[in-house]
């Protein structure tokens, strides 16, 4: 199949239960986001419309579908943080997107430890591997549909401050793959990035000319291109 995209609900038209986008946008990786409303209530929420989007400042966002507690509280206060999730902590990710209400604890609700941030307020999840402290750079509502849909706003955040487990690096470079992050397919789905199913590509080098390139096969030459 192949369609534009001018009705919103056009996949209906070629047999698909559901709008495949999110299936084809795939793996994505999931930041969950530890914020604290002005009144002090912490709240951790996992965000899948996330990612890092720029390196110095070193800066993430997430965009919330309507008008979700860690985007009021960012809002309010200007701080979040992004855990990783990771296999480990599946079962307690997924308990921290339960719809409940401002003023639920979802660290609580899920039996989530905390652990204090070095710059921010917000705290981090304690037995997450690594985690990014954050402060609000942007909003930006995204255009709307229409009102049967509901709006996106996203958050730009620059990273101020990095949590990393010390166990997860050695010589100097950190073990992702050791972390088992958790990534967010479409529907209900999601994969598991493990040591086994990690890759290593040198970069192609552009001949002198540049009209050919050539890449180095192997481990990797050391070079950070
Ligand atoms: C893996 C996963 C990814 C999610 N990604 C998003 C997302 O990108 N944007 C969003 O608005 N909701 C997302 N959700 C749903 C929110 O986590 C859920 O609505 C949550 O209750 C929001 O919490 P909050 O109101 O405390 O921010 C996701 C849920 C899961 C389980």
């Amino acid at each position: 199949m192949h369609y534009s995209l001018d009705n919103p609900h056009e996949h209906r038209h070629h047999g698909m239960r559901h709008n495949p986008f999110k299936a084809l946008v795939a793996p994505r990786p999931i930041g969950w986001i530890g914020t604290v409303s002005k009144a002090g209530v912490l709240n951790l929420a996992p965000y899948s419309y996330f990612n890092a989007v720029a390196d110095s400042p070193p800066m993430v966002m997430f965009s919330s579908t309507g008008r979700k507690d860690s985007l009021s509280n960012v809002e309010e206060t200007g701080e979040f943080t992004c855990s990783m999730a990771t296999e480990a902590l599946v079962d307690g990710m997924n308990l921290s997107s339960a719809p409940v209400a401002s003023n639920v604890d979802e660290f609580k609700l899920a039996q989530l430890a905390t652990a204090p941030s070095l710059m921010v307020k917000p705290p981090r999840v304690a037995a997450s591997p690594a985690a990014l402290e954050c402060r609000l750079w942007k909003t930006l509502a995204l255009p709307r549909t229409d009102a049967t849909h509901p709006e996106h706003i996203v958050v730009l955040g620059i990273v101020v401050a990095i949590y990393i487990n010390d166990a997860f690096v050695q010589d100097g470079i950190v073990n992702t793959g050791a972390m088992r992050p958790l990534a967010r397919m479409g529907y209900m789905d999601y994969s598991v990035v493990r040591p086994d199913t990690v890759i290593t590509l040198n970069r192609p080098v552009a001949s002198a000319d540049q009209q050919s390139a050539t890449v180095q096969p192997g481990p990797w030459d050391g070079v950070y291109r």
